[in-house]
């Protein structure tokens, strides 16, 4: 096997507008520094110690979550409680010192703010009532707790941590639209994209529109970064990919950036596989969290230079701790080392996660460096 350097032995052919967008933003970004040390890396920076967060970091493993969580009605209500979701999102910084918080909500807060009745099921997970499409009409005013939240947090972060913002992508955000709660295979929004072209075709433009100024709001709220969740990448018909998800992504990021230039926007496409390099190249994002299955060496020699990385650690392993905690880290921070990189998982905390593995963790990416 040839040595990746990873920088410069990528074959990607840097023709794309964007790109160069990114890279003289990078470059002004990086000549102002800032104490934001996942902020710098998104910039280019090679940071030592690696910037970490934790994808779910506020959550069931928590005892204190688990407590404030007991005493509100439910999850939703948990939300868009500004005082309660600020202090949710605080929880694991205090614990943990985490470079980034990411705000408390949910991805399907924007079918919520459509008007799709949601709510969650205690021990299951959310249920959304019958989808219709012609009664969809965004009200931003109904995610009003979610940018006070983004206020209330930002006046408590310490100066060093980034506020992050998220929303679902749209093709993920509708699989749960379609079949009215969870599934692992999104059989019910392929089956109606196949059937209903035009009605999907619909929908996926009312996300975007959706998603993209509920974005611009968290933006203007305090949200220092962006990561878009494309959580079931990997269930999209092949043929699909282009015009359910990539370009959707695209169109939401170009109308972020357009308002609001300067901020980084990281895309998760879970389970992406051969498609992921086309998120780094067509979607405009800064930065690409990988999952647990994609190698990061194949990533670096795939995707353009500039793109930062983020993720890959199976949440699994966070799960198991000890030596294989430690090896699994130790292997990313050497496949990183020398590159722009966030740690991260390569999919959100279990909630059966034990408080000690993730101190593990964070003890040894501040302290482990070669
Ligand atoms: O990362 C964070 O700490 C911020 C909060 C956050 C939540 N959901 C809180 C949450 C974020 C970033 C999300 C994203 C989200 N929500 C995604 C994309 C990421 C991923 O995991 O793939 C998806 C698909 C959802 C939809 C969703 N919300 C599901 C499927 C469920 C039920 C399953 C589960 O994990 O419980 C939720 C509920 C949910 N969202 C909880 C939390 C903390 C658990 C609610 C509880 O306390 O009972």
């Amino acid at each position: 096997m040839s040595q990746f350097s990873p920088r410069l032995s990528s074959s990607y052919n840097q023709s794309s507008i964007y790109r160069n967008e990114i890279e003289d933003w990078a470059k002004d970004v990086t000549s102002e520094r800032s104490d934001k040390l996942l902020l710098n890396a998104l910039a280019g920076e090679v940071v030592a110690p690696q910037p970490t967060w934790l994808m779910r970091q506020a959550g069931r493993y928590l005892p204190e979550y688990r407590e404030l969580r007991s005493k509100t009605s439910g999850f939703l209500e948990l939300c868009l409680t500004p005082a309660l979701a600020s202090e949710v999102t605080l929880q694991p910084i205090r614990r943990f010192g985490f470079d980034g918080a990411i705000i408390f909500a949910d991805i399907l807060l924007v079918p919520y703010a459509l008007g799709q009745r949601l709510w969650f099921v205690e021990g299951e997970g959310p249920r959304l009532e019958p989808l219709n499409l012609a009664k969809l009409k965004f009200d931003r005013a109904m995610l009003a707790p979610v940018f006070e939240t983004i206020g209330r947090v930002k006046s408590e972060l310490p100066g060093s941590t980034t506020l992050i913002g998220f929303a679902g992508a749209p093709w993920t955000v509708a699989t749960y639209m379609i079949a009215g709660g969870g599934s692992d295979d999104s059989a019910a929004a392929r089956l109606f994209a196949y059937q209903q072209p035009r009605a999907f075709a619909a929908l996926i433009d009312v996300l975007v529109e959706a998603t993209a100024d509920y974005l611009i709001g968290q933006i203007d709220a305090g949200a220092e970064a962006l990561q878009i969740f494309e959580s079931w990448a990997g269930t999209i018909p092949v043929q699909d990919v282009d015009g359910f998800s990539l370009r959707p992504i695209r169109t939401i990021i170009d109308k972020v950036r357009r308002h609001s230039p300067a901020t980084p926007v990281i895309v998760f496409p879970r389970g992406a596989g051969t498609n992921y390099p086309r998120y780094a190249q067509e979607t405009g994002a800064t930065a690409i969290s990988l999952d647990a299955h994609t190698s990061i060496r194949w990533a670096q020699g795939a995707f353009p230079p500039a793109t930062v990385l983020q993720g890959n650690l199976d949440p699994i392993s966070l799960v198991a701790g000890g030596e294989a905690l430690d090896r699994e880290i130790d292997r990313i921070l050497s496949d990183t080392d020398g590159n722009p990189h966030i740690f991260n998982l390569g999919h959100g905390i279990r909630p059966e996660t034990p408080i000690a593995h993730v101190e593990q963790l964070v003890k040894r990416i501040r302290s482990g460096r070669a």
